[in-house]
């Protein structure tokens, strides 16, 4: 059987950081994101027994590098003595690159995955599959604001508004669009072993969740600026403090993380949140759009801008 699925990613607003279980692949702390909208991953599979392995088409051209993760995957959601399968993966904005797109395309290919394996799972149980392949993934299931707890005994992850309760838009600002030098996975990894700060970062986690909570609640957009950006300079604290240091950002994103700061000084309502890679994501509110799209675009080093409002979790778009 075939199936292909579509998936978004998600940005966190409070970041996930650090494993607490490597084998099973759960974080160490909670997490809020938003999925984004106009960015995607449509990843299809089928299930061949004629084949000799899986394969992996990645906009058109055979990818063996993300293969063994896939497959690891595919093993998880149909078995390990499913067919071989041929995934075709297609998105529309640069693979990783620090843009989430092993969010959109494991919870794609989990979604798409378990159809073509004729099985009925709901979202908590395809979010905990995707989970299993990549944190992050696991909230580019749901809808709009996500919030994902977690456990010793796994991740239980949820919708905390609708996408249309407060349709923020994101701006994206690619400051370098080659893949990153060090894996989320590897790296967090070397921050929880080695970073002095891991433990306070684990220990303050329910608090910036809580705060980043009642902001959304409310919709009080100066409080989720305050959480979201001082969640994410305490996650990249820890990647510099690591040993080796972990580093993503560039001279460019500083200069575009002083530009987003500049204009909330100027009462813009506006804030950046940085992931594993030298992107900046621009969270706004909507009539602020255009300015910061524009502010954003002036800055020197900026190669490219992409524009996103919230959006739907992972779902099917086409089985056979
Ligand atoms: O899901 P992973 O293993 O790609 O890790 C994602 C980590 C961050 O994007 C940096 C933070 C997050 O919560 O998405």
């Amino acid at each position: 059987m075939h199936a292909t699925a579509r998936a978004q990613p998600n940005i966190a607003l409070v970041k996930y950081w650090g494993k607490r279980d490597l084998a099973r692949n759960l974080p160490a702390v909670g997490s809020i994101s938003i999925t984004l909208e106009d960015l995607y991953t449509e990843m299809s599979v089928s299930f061949d027994a004629a084949c000799a392995a899986d394969v992996l088409v990645v906009n058109g051209r055979e990818d063996p590098a993300l293969l063994p993760r896939l497959s690891r995957c595919l093993d998880s959601v149909a078995g390990t003595k499913r067919s071989p399968a041929r995934i075709e993966s297609r998105s529309n904005f640069p693979i990783g690159a620090g843009l989430a797109s092993s969010a959109s395309a494991f919870a794609a290919v989990t979604v798409a995955a378990s159809a073509a394996a004729g099985l009925e799972r709901d979202r908590h149980a395809l979010a905990a599959l995707a989970g299993g392949a990549s944190g992050s993934a696991a909230r580019s299931l749901f809808d709009g604001f996500v919030e994902l707890a977690t456990g010793s005994d796994g991740i239980s992850v949820s919708s905390v508004m609708p996408p249309d309760g407060w349709p923020l838009r994101v701006v994206i600002a690619v400051t370098a669009p080659g893949p990153k030098p060090i894996g989320s996975g590897a790296a967090m990894e070397l921050s929880r072993k080695t970073s002095p700060f891991y433990r306070r970062w684990v220990d303050e986690q329910p608090r910036d969740i809580e705060r980043a909570h009642a902001a959304v609640r409310e919709r009080d957009f100066a409080a989720l600026a305050a959480v979201a950006e001082h969640n994410c300079l305490k996650m990249h604290s820890l990647m510099w403090t690591s040993r080796p240091a972990v580093v993503y950002w560039n001279a460019v994103t500083l200069t575009c993380m002083e530009t987003v700061r500049a204009l909330r000084a100027d009462g813009v309502p506006v804030f950046f949140t940085i992931d594993a890679g030298p992107q900046l994501k621009a969270v706004c509110e909507p009539q602020a759009e255009a300015e910061v799209s524009e502010a954003l675009a002036a800055v020197p080093g900026v190669r490219d801008l992409l524009t996103t409002g919230l959006g739907r979790g992972a779902r099917l778009v086409a089985t056979a």
